[in-house]
């Protein structure tokens, strides 16, 4: 390997090779090659039934692939578990469904916090081994803004702001890449801007792979994009290049056209 190629190499935090996702037959990850660069926001996309949330589920270990090989930080992750690779600094965004509705929004924080201590078993065994992680788990809702919601019942939370503790609760466990899928789904315009600032802000010291409908997000914040379709790699390049190729806007013909032209 020449020292070109071993610097390129070290500048990838995920790569696949050759993933395949069949399904009874039906293929629907065909063969993908991805390459995410250390310190992008590296967005998925395409029109729907082209892969996205297989892929990404493919990634986040999710599910197996039929064939086809992950490397995380240039280390065959193929055959690993969510938890030995969120061990490794790859983590997916817990969904809402994960956050405890019940608890408080800072109770949350804490959860996650003990679960990145490893002593998540013992966690009920003192309010002062919980107390003392108060300060991080401030620490963490002021970077995601949510300080003030700190004492609510994370049930009573507005939607939008639900994102942010997901966010949150991921940031607990310290990520070098953070993966997250549609983070802004089902979010009114206000509520998308403020996660787009916070996507942007989290991302100064990580990577972020995303997979996401909102082309004004795509456009807004991501480094470099990905269009599946159809199961394979359609195009790869930043929004100017993706966005004005022509194979990609065939694609999104149709329902979704609208779309990708909205965000210029
Ligand atoms: N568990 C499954 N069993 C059978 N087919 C599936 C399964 N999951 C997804 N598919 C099919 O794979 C294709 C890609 O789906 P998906 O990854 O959800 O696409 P996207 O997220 O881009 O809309 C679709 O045709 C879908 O019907
Ligand atoms: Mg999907």
């Amino acid at each position: 390997m020449t020292d070109k190629t071993a610097q390129a190499a070290d500048d990838l935090i995920l790569e696949t090779a050759g993933l395949v996702k069949e399904f009874r037959g039906f293929v629907a990850v065909d063969g993908v090659n991805l390459k995410i660069r250390r310190g992008d926001i590296h967005a998925l996309i395409g029109p729907n039934g082209a892969g996205k949330t297989t892929c990404f589920n493919l990634l986040t270990k999710f599910l197996q692939p039929t064939r086809g090989r992950i490397l995380f930080k240039g280390q065959d992750i193929t055959g690993e578990s969510p938890q030995c690779i969120a061990r490794k600094g790859m983590v997916r965004s817990f969904q809402i469904s994960a956050v405890f509705p019940h608890m408080t929004v800072l109770e949350n924080v804490r959860v996650a916090l003990q679960r990145k201590l490893g002593t998540s078993f013992h966690f009920w065994k003192s309010d002062r081994s919980l107390d003392c992680l108060n300060e991080r788990a401030m620490a963490l809702l002021a970077e995601v803004g949510l300080e003030s919601y700190a004492r609510m019942v994370t049930v009573e939370m507005p939607y939008g702001r639900k994102r942010a503790l997901e966010i949150a609760t991921t940031l607990a466990l310290d990520p070098e890449l953070m993966l997250l899928d549609e983070p802004t789904q089902g979010m009114g315009l206000e509520d998308v801007e403020r996660v787009m600032a916070l996507i942007k802000k989290v991302s100064a010291n990580r990577s972020i792979l995303m997979v996401e409908h909102n082309m004004k997000v795509v456009s807004g914040i991501c480094d470099r994009i990905t269009v599946l379709a159809r199961g394979a790699v359609l195009a790869e390049g930043d929004y100017a290049e993706v966005s004005s190729n022509p194979v990609v806007i065939e694609a999104y013909m149709g329902s979704e056209a609208a779309e990708l032209a909205g965000a210029h």
